[in-house]
C-alpha cells in the first residue's frame, strides 16, 4: 500500500484537509485542524479481497420487506416515546448530552428495566469504575438487575469478549469519546478515533442485531464533541436537556429513522435517580402551584431549542413620594423601561407610584425582545392582581406605538408549548397554530383588555 501523506482532521466536523490552516474548509470553524495519523488498516480492508471483485449481493425487491423490526421495550416509558415506541433492535442511538446531565444515570436505569425484562444487557463504562457504576446502581435501588458491567475502553476487548458469547439485546458504551481502536493512531475522543471507535461498534450492532446506545458528550456550544461525523453513522440522536441547577430533563430525538421526531420524554432528577414526568402539562402546573398573578410563561429558544421560562413580575405600591425602584433579573433594565413607558403612555396603566420588580426564574438571562408581551402580561397581571390564565404562554415584540409585532420561530415556540402541555397562546396577530387555542394581538392596548377582563 503506499505511503499517504499525514493528514489533518476537523476536531469540529470531521472534514480532512491534506494541509494545515486556521480555519476549517468545510464547517468554517477556527483552529480545529489536527494533524491525524494514518490510517494503519481498515477492517473492511482486512476483511474483504477488494482485489477479487468482491461477492455477488442479493437484490432484493422492495416489497419483500414485510416485518416491522419488533421494538424492545426500555421498561421507561418516556424513553420509549422518545425513541418513538421502543429500542428497535440492531439500531444505533447517540444519546448527547452535558456532562453531568444525568446520561449514565439514564442509561443505567434503562439497562435494569431491559435485563430485568430477560433481555441480556452489557454496560460498558469507560469513565467509572465498575464499582462505582455498582454502587450508583445500588443507589438507585437496581442493585439487583442483571446487567454485564465492564470498564473497558480498548474496542478490540469490548468486541472479543462480546464474540465469545451470545451477543446481549443492548449493548451500552459509555463514553464514545472514551473509547480507542488500535487500527487507527491518535488519542481517544479526537474525530478519527471516534468515528473509528463507533464504525467497530456499530458493525457489531448490525451484524449481531444488537441495539447499540452511544453516550456523547456535547462541547459548550452545542454540538456533540468532534463527533458531528457521528450523526450520520447512527439511527437515532437522542439529545438529553436541562439546567444542571434544576430538576428537569428533557429527552429529545433529532433524528429518527424509526421514528417521529416530535415526541419528547420529561424526567426529573431525583435522589433515586431520573423519575419520569409522563404529564409534562403537571410539571409546570405543581411547579407554579396555585394560579398567583405576576406571572407568565414564554417559549423561548436558545439556539434552535425551545425552553419555556417563567416570568415573574412584582409591583409594590408606594405610599409617599419617595421615587420607586425598578430591578431587574435575567432582563435588560432599559426594555423593561420601554415596556413600562410604553404601557402607560399607549394603554393607560400607571406605575408611577409602584416599585417594579422583574425576575426570570430559575437564573435564566434572556435577550429576545420575543419575550416583551410575556413581561407585559406579567406586569399587568401583577399591578391588576389578575393571574394570566393557567396554561397559557405569551410571546410577541412590542413597539413603541404600542403594537404587537410578529417574531421569529412562531410554529416551533408553539409545537414545543403544546407538546409541553399548554393548551392557550397569546401571540401577535396573523399567527396561525394546530392544537393549541390562540388568543391573537395587534396591539398592547388589546392584551390589557383581555387581562383586566374589559
Ligand atoms: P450522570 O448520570 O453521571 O451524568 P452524565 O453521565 O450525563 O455525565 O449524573 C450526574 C448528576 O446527576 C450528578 O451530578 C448527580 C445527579 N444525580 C442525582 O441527582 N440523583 C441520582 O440519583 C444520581 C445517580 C445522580
Ligand atoms: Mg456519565
Amino acid at each position: 500500500m503506499a505511503k499517504l501523506k499525514s493528514r489533518y482532521v476537523c476536531q469540529a466536523c470531521g472534514g480532512v484537509s491534506s494541509r494545515w490552516q486556521g480555519q476549517c474548509p468545510d464547517c468554517a470553524e477556527w483552529n480545529t485542524l489536527a494533524q491525524e495519523a494514518n490510517v494503519i488498516g481498515t477492517p473492511f480492508a482486512q476483511k474483504h479481497d477488494l482485489q477479487s471483485g468482491g461477492r455477488a449481493v442479493e437484490l432484493v425487491g422492495l416489497d419483500a420487506v414485510v416485518a416491522l423490526p419488533r421494538r424492545i421495550s426500555s421498561g421507561v416509558a418516556e424513553f420509549d416515546r422518545a425513541v418513538g415506541g421502543g429500542i428497535v433492535p440492531g439500531s444505533v442511538m447517540l444519546l448527547a448530552g452535558d456532562p453531568g446531565i444525568g446520561k449514565s444515570t439514564l442509561l443505567l436505569q434503562v439497562s435494569a428495566r431491559v435485563a430485568a425484562a430477560g433481555g441480556g444487557v452489557v454496560y460498558v463504562s469507560g469513565e467509572e469504575a465498575v464499582d462505582q457504576v455498582r454502587l450508583r446502581a445500588l443507589r438507585l435501588g437496581l442493585g439487583g438487575a442483571p446487567v454485564r458491567l465492564a470498564s473497558v475502553t480498548s474496542v478490540r476487548d469490548i468486541l472479543t469478549t462480546l464474540g465469545s458469547g451470545e451477543p446481549p439485546a443492548l449493548l451500552v458504551i459509555d463514553s464514545i469519546q472514551t473509547m480507542h481502536s488500535d487500527l487507527i493512531e491518535g488519542a481517544p475522543g479526537t474525530v478519527s478515533q471516534v468515528r473509528a471507535s463507533a464504525q467497530e461498534l456499530v458493525r457489531f450492532a448490525k451484524d449481531h442485531g444488537t441495539a447499540l446506545i452511544l453516550v456523547g458528550h456535547v462541547t459548550k456550544d452545542g454540538s456533540i464533541a468532534g463527533p458531528r461525523v457521528l450523526e450520520h453513522m447512527v439511527d437515532a440522536v437522542l439529545n438529553f436537556e436541562g439546567e444542571r441547577s434544576h430538576q428537569y430533563r428533557i429527552l429529545r430525538a433529532v433524528k429518527n429513522r424509526f421514528g417521529g421526531t416530535d415526541e419528547i420524554g420529561v424526567f426529573a432528577m431525583e435522589s433515586e435517580g431520573l423519575s419520569e414526568v409522563p404529564n409534562p402539562s403537571a410539571l409546570f402546573l405543581t411547579q407554579r402551584g396555585e394560579p398567583v398573578s405576576g406571572t407568565a410563561v414564554f417559549p423561548a429558544l436558545e439556539g434552535t431549542r425551545p425552553v419555556l421560562v417563567e416570568i415573574q413580575a412584582l409591583t409594590v405600591r408606594l405610599a409617599s413620594g419617595a421615587t420607586p425602584r425598578r430591578s431587574a433579573v435575567g432582563w435588560d433594565s432599559g426594555r423593561l423601561a420601554m415596556i413600562l413607558a410604553v404601557l402607560e403612555a399607549r394603554c393607560g396603566l400607571s406605575f408611577a407610584s409602584a416599585e417594579v420588580y422583574l425576575n426570570v426564574a430559575g437564573g435564566y438571562r434572556l435577550s429576545d425582545p420575543a419575550a416583551d408581551i410575556a413581561v407585559a402580561a406579567a406586569l399587568i397581571s401583577s399591578l391588576s392582581e389578575r393571574p394570566v390564565p393557567p396554561e397559557t404562554v405569551a410571546f410577541g415584540e412590542i413597539a413603541l406605538s404600542g403594537e404587537v409585532r410578529p417574531v421569529a420561530h412562531g410554529a416551533l415556540r408553539l409545537k414545543e408549548a403544546a407538546k409541553l402541555g399548554f393548551s392557550r397562546a397569546w401571540v401577535p396577530a396573523g399567527l396561525d397554530g394546530k392544537g393549541i387555542e390562540l388568543a391573537r394581538f395587534g396591539n398592547l392596548r388589546q392584551l390589557v383588555d383581555q387581562l383586566l377582563g374589559r
